[in-house]
């Protein structure tokens, strides 16, 4: 198939690119950026510049790759400090509502047969019961207010990608990523401010978190590309854990002293209700669907040997 990839030069395209190619796809890769050119011929894919946020060089792009499939994996996420949650995000709010009508309506013009989009599972499912979610589950009814628009705009993309009532809509509600070119490998933001002791630990650090290697992620992606059906998948790991469980095990990985531990009015202080509640209510998010129906398995099943991995 003809594949159109926005956000080829990012941490989930760069695994995705080479993957579709491997498994026989032409691929287009979407940057903003000339000099991301040659990475994306080393890739494998044919390059397209492009701003995801002018709708006529969207239009234009994929009318000239004439694509099969749409794969939606735009983000500008940068460091983001939990109590500024919404304005750290805005930029990725814009590519998830206004980036997400852009590709809807340029994919429309030329018919793809399939439209996927990533998505998040990891930190919006609803905050009650189990600490297990699955697809069918709600999304939090109530988010933090710091948070409200970037949820808004989550909502924003699943509902009009799996409305997209003439071609196949996807959404992968991916979770928390790791591994090469994520915030969350060697040398990374997260490891950083770990072994520096700005992570603590928050209250009963009772949250629970879902993770994905970045390959597994572009693994479960490449089975939706070629065999996915109209819905939403969790693509995340079999072992969603709570933050008093991975944080130390992070810690101990990167060579930090164990993470301190801070009462929820601290962690309020320093973290805001964004942080509070990332620390002691989120819920984790099942990968049963993505296994049925993709035949997909994550090679890195368990978190704690893929902090270790390369
Ligand atoms: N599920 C998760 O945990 C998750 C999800 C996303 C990101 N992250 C993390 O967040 C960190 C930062 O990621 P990031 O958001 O900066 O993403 P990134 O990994 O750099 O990828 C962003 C992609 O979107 C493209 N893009 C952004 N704005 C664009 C625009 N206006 N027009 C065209 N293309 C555009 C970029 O292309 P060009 O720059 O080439 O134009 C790039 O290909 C990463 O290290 C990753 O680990 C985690």
């Amino acid at each position: 198939m003809r594949v159109f990839v926005a956000g080829a030069t990012g941490a989930i395209g760069k695994q995705l690119v080479p993957r579709l190619v491997a498994a026989g796809h032409e691929v287009h890769g979407m940057t903003r950026r000339e000099s991301k050119q040659a990475m994306l011929y080393e890739l494998g894919a044919v390059p397209v510049v492009a701003d995801a946020l002018d709708p006529d060089q969207v239009a234009e792009a994929v009318g000239r790759a004439r694509p099969d499939v749409i794969v939606h994996q735009l983000t500008a996420i940068g460091s983001v400090d939990p109590r500024h949650f919404d304005r750290d995000f805005a930029l990725t709010n814009r590519l998830r509502t206004e980036g997400t009508d852009h590709l809807l309506s340029a994919g429309q013009a030329v018919g793809v047969r399939r439209f996927l989009a990533q998505s998040y599972g990891a930190w919006w499912y609803v905050r009650t019961g189990g600490p297990v979610k699955s697809e069918e589950d709600p999304l939090d009814p109530t988010p933090a207010r710091e948070m409200r628009d970037s949820w808004a705009a989550i909502r924003h993309l699943e509902q009009a990608v799996v409305g997209a009532d003439w071609t196949e809509g996807i959404v992968l509600r991916y979770g928390a990523f790791y591994g090469p070119g994520t915030s969350m490998a060697p040398g990374g933001e997260l490891p950083e401010m770990i072994r520096k002791r700005k992570f603590p630990l928050v209250g009963d650090g009772a949250g629970v978190w879902s993770f994905i290697h970045v390959a597994d992620a572009a693994e479960a992606t490449v089975a939706a590309v070629e065999h996915g059906s109209r819905g939403v998948y969790n693509i995340v790991d079999d072992d969603p854990a709570p933050v008093a469980k991975w944080l130390p095990a992070l810690a101990q990985e990167v060579g930090a002293k164990k993470p301190m531990r801070v009462p929820r009015f601290i962690g309020r202080l320093f973290a805001g209700e964004v942080g509070v509640v990332m620390m002691t209510q989120l819920r984790g998010a099942s990968n049963a669907k993505a296994k049925r129906e993709l035949a997909w398995r994550p090679a890195h099943p368990r978190w704690r040997q893929g902090f270790a991995a390369p």
